[in-house]
């Protein structure tokens, strides 16, 4: 349509000065005299302009992942969890350079006015040095304990001299009170690019959240300090004013050799979580109660038998009204060929025995939910549903956060499904009342269902998927056939 750029008048295109000028803010060329005095070459000059930064942007070299992911003596990497009870500590962990000094927390009754540091408390951390495939890091881990309930906290890392801004964080209530929380499955892949959006959408939706739960996979390659990087920085700023209660994903899991994995090197250093699991399974398997709801995150890469009986002991014993467990590979899977069926016959029977009451897992890359009638026991996918003779009384659902997409197993059990969408879910709990709502990453609602407590102990399970389609993969086209005359002999 235009002539191309050489065969423009001069007098119609910019100086360098004036194409420097006018090159980065498009709203300064349609204010530009040029354009005023000009119309018609409008078109011409965004030619030139786009063509411009074009060239120029991809001059410009790739800045390398040890460059962009450096660790420096300002702390980042900040991230909110739990050791020890929610109402009365939170732990916190951040990285540094390792020629930062010794780490310190500082933390302090938040207070509108501007001079609540004066009062502050401060603490030492735990440092640790962790060598990784990019860098030396220094990972610090504080705990704050002694602290009041239901009560708003500022504090701070650092060292001293360099410190992270005052963040702020609300202890939980002692009482079962009304909370809502975020969770997420696998994020795992293009989690800068393209896993960032959802975490964030899902925080718009739910600033005010009590914790977000990852479910295992966080990262593809589990000593690639760049896709931890990555994973850090997509959550940013949210990682130090929401806590978090990470579980391990097979992606999580480094080979050792071509029988043996073991957990990242990354898990222990970048994270502050209970111990109080099966030996051996420190910060991976482990039980904490926030408000009135007990969470049991468990490992599912390992140690199978000794997670069982250890869940089988902290349900015998737990006193509240709401159990969620949570682990990476799902006991009824979501995506074709991919059936946990050892890891079933391990560990449904024990949240059959005590009518845990809601799994949430990852794993699949694929969405499903189930109601309350999942077999009851070990059975399988393919005869439970029929033959079974009482209900688990389990609600078991399968989501996943990022990119990385796989073709959907379907199953008469499970009222909703999708694949081929990137989700995050909000669970809300108020008293004898559990609502769980799952929306996709352009924050539109897409499953939802509400588990209502009854006086003998069990739920009844209110469906309230939305009227809209279900989401699968856009159909193969297949070629249209060709004439005869047209194949190749
Ligand atoms: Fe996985």
């Amino acid at each position: 349509m235009f002539p191309c750029v050489n065969q423009i008048p001069r007098a119609f295109l910019f100086s360098t000065d004036e194409r420097n000028q006018h090159m980065l803010p498009i709203r300064n060329i349609t204010r530009s005299r040029h354009l005023k005095t000009v119309p018609l070459f409008a078109g011409l000059f965004f030619v030139q302009t786009h063509a411009t930064y074009a060239q120029e942007t991809t001059t410009t070299a790739k800045v390398a992942p040890a460059t962009q992911y450096q660790p420096s003596p300002v702390p980042d990497r900040i991230i909110l969890t739990w050791n020890g009870n929610p109402a009365t500590t939170q732990s916190v962990t951040w990285r540094t350079a390792t020629n930062s000094g010794p780490g310190v927390a500082e933390i302090v009754t938040a207070d509108a006015g501007p001079d609540f540091e004066s009062s502050a408390r401060r603490i030492t951390a735990l440092t640790e040095r962790l060598t990784t495939d990019l860098s030396e890091a220094h990972f610090h881990s504080a705990t704050f304990d002694g602290l009041s309930p239901d009560t708003l906290y500022a504090y701070r890392v650092g060292d001293g001299a360099n410190w992270s801004e005052w963040f702020q964080f609300r202890t939980a209530s002692q009482q079962p009170e009304a909370f809502s929380f975020m969770y997420f499955g696998d994020a795992q892949n293009d989690i800068r690019s393209k896993w960032s959006r959802v975490l964030r959408a899902a925080w718009t939706d739910a600033p005010k959240a009590a914790f977000m739960i990852h479910a295992g996979d966080l990262i593809n390659n589990a000593e690639a300090d760049q896709q931890w990087g990555e994973w850090f920085g997509a959550g940013a700023w949210m990682n130090a004013m929401v806590p978090s209660i990470p579980v391990p994903g097979n992606h999580e899991q480094a080979k050792v050799d071509e029988t043996t994995r073991r957990l990242s090197h990354h898990w222990r250093p970048s994270f502050t979580l209970p111990e109080n699991g099966p030996a051996g399974l420190e910060e991976s398997c482990f039980t904490l109660v926030y408000q009135g709801v007990r969470i049991i995150a468990l490992n599912s890469n390992e140690k199978h038998q000794e997670q069982a009986e250890w869940l089988d002991g902290v349900l015998s014993e737990n006193k509240e009204k709401w159990v969620i467990c949570t682990f990476h590979h799902p006991l009824f899977s979501t995506g074709k060929d991919r059936d946990n069926a050892q890891l079933r016959a391990i560990w449904k029977p024990v949240l059959d025995r005590h009518r845990v009451d809601l799994v949430l897992q990852g794993h699949d890359h694929t969405y499903g939910r189930t109601g309350l009638e999942t077999p009851v026991g070990s059975a399988n996918v393919a005869s439970g549903v029929n033959v079974k003779d009482t209900f688990s009384g389990t609600v078991y659902v399968v989501s996943v956060s990022g990119p990385k997409m796989y073709t959907l197993q379907r199953h008469p059990f499970m009222p909703r499904q999708a694949e081929n969408t990137q989700l995050y879910q909000i669970i809300h709990v108020d008293g004898d009342r559990l609502s769980f709502e799952a929306y996709t990453a352009t924050g539109e609602l897409y499953d939802a269902f509400t588990l209502n407590r009854q006086s003998d102990g069990t739920n009844t399970l209110v469906e309230q998927i939305p009227d809209t389609p279900e989401r699968l993969r856009p159909p193969v086209q297949s070629a249209p056939a060709k004439k005869a005359s047209e194949v190749l002999k």
